[in-house]
């Protein structure tokens, strides 16, 4: 089948192309590399990988009425909080009106598609405090980030309901695993911990390290990838993709400190403005479509080390 992945150079799409390509299938990158990499998808070669915008109309268009995929897995957004925070007008012409737009062409040109699969966030519950966080908890935006994935999942759902467009969201929590870019000071926090742990630098936890977060390996996100494909049941809906595990900063910590047998300076910081104090992921509704998750916390911190340590 033909597959077309926006963002596919990225953390999460690289993972989702790879995955693809293992497959026999006929993938496809766009991708601006904006926080993506080229060398993230080697396996990709140049005649299956587009270097534009998904804001380049034009291009977008001639590339799906020539291309007539089968599967889109929408990715390619500005993922940092504070970009949108500092560019909301920006951010919401990628995050929302080319989403739009690339739902119009789907309309337009793909009758055949068989899946459109929409990458949306944990972010979409702020810090509404009800545990777990369920497809039913109140919604409760805070930054633009998270308010345009959250109109973004409702065009998604409303391409389903009024043209009967195959199409998922799923909301991710916080994913961890190989090619993370750990650069920003927002980056996910399990590869600054890593970027610590390699290069022997203090590591800070904002608060007392008690927060807990819903870690989910990059590929379990894979794998519910997979799972909503092959389920007609999840058109026109919307699901969470965690482990349903709370795990706290400071357990992580004495697991990295098995795993790398050492240990590392530590400083204590004020908690970051905002901050979530506790967040996972009711999955059910994903399991009840044939989801199980595959990797506990140390299975995926295991491979991950492995994987950095082979790269
Ligand atoms: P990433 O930054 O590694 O990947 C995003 C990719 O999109 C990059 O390769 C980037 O170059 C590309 N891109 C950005 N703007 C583009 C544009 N205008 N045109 C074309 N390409 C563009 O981030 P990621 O962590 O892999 O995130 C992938 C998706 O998952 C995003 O939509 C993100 O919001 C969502 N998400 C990620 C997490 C997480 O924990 N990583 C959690 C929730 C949701
Ligand atoms: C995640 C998203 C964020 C979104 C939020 C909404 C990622 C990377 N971030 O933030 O975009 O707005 O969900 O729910 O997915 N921490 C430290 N030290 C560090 C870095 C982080 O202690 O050096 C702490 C943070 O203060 C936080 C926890 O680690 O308490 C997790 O941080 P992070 O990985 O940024 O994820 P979220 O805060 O869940």
């Amino acid at each position: 089948m033909k597959v077309l992945i926006t963002g596919g150079a990225g953390f999460i799409g690289s993972h989702v192309a790879e995955h693809f390509i293992k497959q026999q299938h006929d993938v496809y990158v766009v991708d601006n590399l904006s926080s993506g990499y080229r060398a993230n998808i080697p396996f990709i070669d140049d005649d299956h990988f587009f270097h534009t915008d998904i804001r380049n109309y034009d291009e977008i268009e001639s590339i799906i009425q020539t291309h007539q995929f089968d599967i889109i897995i929408h990715l390619a957004a500005v993922v940092s909080v504070v970009d949108t925070v500092e560019n909301p007008e920006e951010s919401n012409d990628v995050n929302i009106s080319a989403l739009v737009h690339l739902l119009e062409l789907c309309r337009k040109h793909l009758s055949h598609l068989k899946k459109f699969i929409f990458a949306s966030s944990a972010a979409v519950y702020g810090n509404e405090t009800t545990l777990p966080k369920s497809i039913n908890s109140h919604i409760q935006p805070e930054s633009p980030y998270a308010i345009q994935k959250y109109s973004s999942e409702q065009y998604v759902k409303l391409y389903h309901t009024l043209y009967h467009l195959p199409t998922t969201s799923l909301r991710f929590f916080n994913v961890y695993g190989p090619k993370q870019d750990p650069q920003s000071q927002y980056s996910g926090v399990l590869s600054i911990m890593k970027n610590c742990f390699d290069h022997d630098k203090t590591f800070t936890f904002f608060g007392d390290g008690e927060q807990t977060r819903d870690f989910v390996y990059v590929k379990d996100i894979v794998q519910a990838v997979q799972v909503v494909l092959k389920q007609q049941a999840s058109d026109g809906q919307v699901y969470n993709v965690g482990t349903s595990q709370p795990t706290s900063l400071l357990a992580i910590y004495k697991t990295f400190v098995s795993l790398y047998q050492k240990e590392i300076p530590v400083a204590f910081a004020d908690p970051r403005d905002g901050d979530v104090k506790h967040s996972y992921a009711d999955i059910e509704p994903l399991k009840q479509l044939g989801f199980l998750n595959r990797y506990t916390l140390q299975e995926g911190l295991d491979e991950y080390l492995k994987f950095e340590m082979n790269h």
